[in-house]
């Protein structure tokens, strides 16, 4: 097989000889990543989920026993690296790692008491927890015959909203970040999703937005997206976002700016 074919195939409840390979998904807790964790173990994949609420994951541990967890606030950003490799050695068979977990922060910069530390918080857990994730278990990915990493991005990585510039922005470093590392990594096992989300009715878009598609219409989309081994899943109405970025950039810019 060679490398190109190699990157496209897909790997979620790939048969091996010790079964399916091990799924970490990042913010398991609650919506999209807590129904990736859902769906992937009921299709048989041994699941990781990772959250900052004890209780919410022993409760998502106790919906399917192919579920284990792990306590982590990616917030924490000095200590995820010793984390993550110990991660490894309680699970070797880990080979794909879904960074999902995410928060948004609806503000104008100059909101009164919006400051450096909200700006900081949410750029950790946005973008400096996944780069540093997916660093840390790159060695242990690529010695497996095949991995995956999926990055969860957004039409606002392309297009930003008016009251999210630095959300919007995070999840453009995370775009990019996928397309640096997929070339980085061209030719060997591990391959890079990205999934593009429209709006999803969960507790981020609580109270605002319409149009919403469910989290678990979301999180199969993903799931059958991976399994066909596309580079970029665009989710929902999500797969607008490119084509009137090239039709139509000034009526995409007002719907995004105000959604
Ligand atoms: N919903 C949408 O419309 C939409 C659209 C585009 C992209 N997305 C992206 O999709 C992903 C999932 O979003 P969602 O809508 O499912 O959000 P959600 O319902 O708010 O869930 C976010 C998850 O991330 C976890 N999380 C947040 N901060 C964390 C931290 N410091 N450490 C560990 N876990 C943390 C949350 O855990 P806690 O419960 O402990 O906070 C929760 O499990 C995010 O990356 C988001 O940016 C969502």
């Amino acid at each position: 097989m060679n490398s190109k074919s190699r990157n496209n195939r897909g790997t979620l409840g790939a048969g091996s000889h010790s079964g399916p390979p091990r799924v970490l998904v990042t913010g398991a807790t609650a919506g999209i990543g807590e129904e990736l964790a859902l769906q992937l173990a009921q299709a048989g994949v041994p699941v990781l989920a990772l959250g900052r609420s004890v209780q919410r994951l022993q409760a998502l541990k106790a919906r399917n026993p192919l579920i284990d967890t792990v306590v982590c606030d990616l917030a924490d950003v000095a200590s995820l690296t010793n984390q993550a490799v110990q991660w490894v050695k309680d699970f070797p068979d880990l080979a794909c790692v879904i960074n999902n977990a995410g928060v948004q922060d609806n503000v104008r910069m100059d909101e009164d008491g919006y400051g450096p530390a909200q700006v900081r918080l949410e750029v950790d857990i946005n973008l400096v927890a996944p780069v540093l994730l997916t660093q840390t278990l790159l060695s242990h990915l690529k010695s497996k015959p095949q991995a995956t990493v999926v990055n969860i991005t957004s039409g606002l990585a392309f297009v930003p909203k008016r009251t999210a510039a630095v959300y919007s922005a995070t999840k453009a470093g995370l775009h990019l970040f996928s397309e640096g590392l997929r070339v980085q990594l061209q030719g060997s096992a591990v391959r890079v999703i990205e999934a593009v989300m429209p709006i999803v009715d969960t507790a981020m878009t609580q109270g605002r937005g319409t149009g919403k598609i469910s989290a678990a219409q979301a999180a199969s989309e993903v799931i059958a997206g991976i399994n066909k081994g596309r580079p970029v899943i665009w989710v929902g109405k999500a797969r607008a976002v490119p084509v009137l970025q090239r039709l139509a950039p000034s009526v995409l810019a007002g719907i995004m700016q105000r959604s």
